[in-house]
């Protein structure tokens, strides 16, 4: 139940203090190959450390998040580093994707395998696709996220559909000491979705 998510969402970014937080460390090991210009869009995003680092990098960004709380955390964020996002109040289990396209979508620990396929729809030609998120050799060293948050060992690759997987990865991450698949996929230039970029 999403309403019950919110929720609980809302009650855990209540708790913690706004504390600014690092931009992803596997995002920032990306830095070289993410666009700087265009449109981007944060998916379940939370206060918007990610979101605000690739807006500081030139880029439009769209945040999409379910909890009110935490748009409120990244409107302050945004403030402070001096930058817009594009704050997007979104159930991503029932409400589609934000009409793109998109020159760089990011999925950064929230997993709704439906997303997947609507991933080439809003992605512009030779768009790029960051996601990450542990897998149940995770709960190996930690109890949480729980299961039913969790990818299956070796499951990544089979979610990517229509997209071209760049660098794929799937191992204990020395960042976040998390068990992790990771990967930066693109929407292929020309597709059945439409053709090359304008
Ligand atoms: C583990 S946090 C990850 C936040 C951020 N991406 C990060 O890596 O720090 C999961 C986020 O998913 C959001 N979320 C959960 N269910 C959602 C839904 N149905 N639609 C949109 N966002 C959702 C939560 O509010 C929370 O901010």
């Amino acid at each position: 139940m999403s309403h019950d998510d919110r929720q609980r969402w809302n009650e855990r970014y209540q708790q913690q203090a706004p504390a600014p937080r690092e931009p992803s460390a596997f995002l920032r090991s990306l830095e070289d190959r993410l666009p700087r210009t265009g449109r981007a869009l944060d998916l379940a995003g939370g206060p918007g450390h990610d979101a605000c680092w690739l807006a500081k990098r030139g880029l439009d960004v769209t945040l999409a998040e379910l909890s009110d709380v935490a748009l409120t955390q990244a409107e302050g964020l945004a403030r402070e580093a001096g930058v817009a996002l594009a704050l997007l109040r979104l159930d991503l289990e029932v409400e589609p994707l934000p009409p793109g396209p998109f020159d760089l979508v990011v999925c950064l620990n929230y997993l709704w395998r439906p997303l997947f396929a609507s991933l080439p729809q809003v992605l512009a030609p030779g768009g790029l696709f960051v996601f990450a998120q542990p897998t149940r050799s995770n709960l190996r060293k930690h109890p949480h996220p729980s299961a039913r948050f969790l990818l299956e060992d070796g499951e990544l690759p089979t979610l990517l559909q229509g997209l071209q997987s760049l660098s794929i990865t799937e191992d204990w991450a020395e960042d976040s000491g998390r068990h992790e698949a990771r990967v930066l996929a693109c929407r292929p230039s020309k597709d059945r979705h439409g053709g090359a970029r304008p």
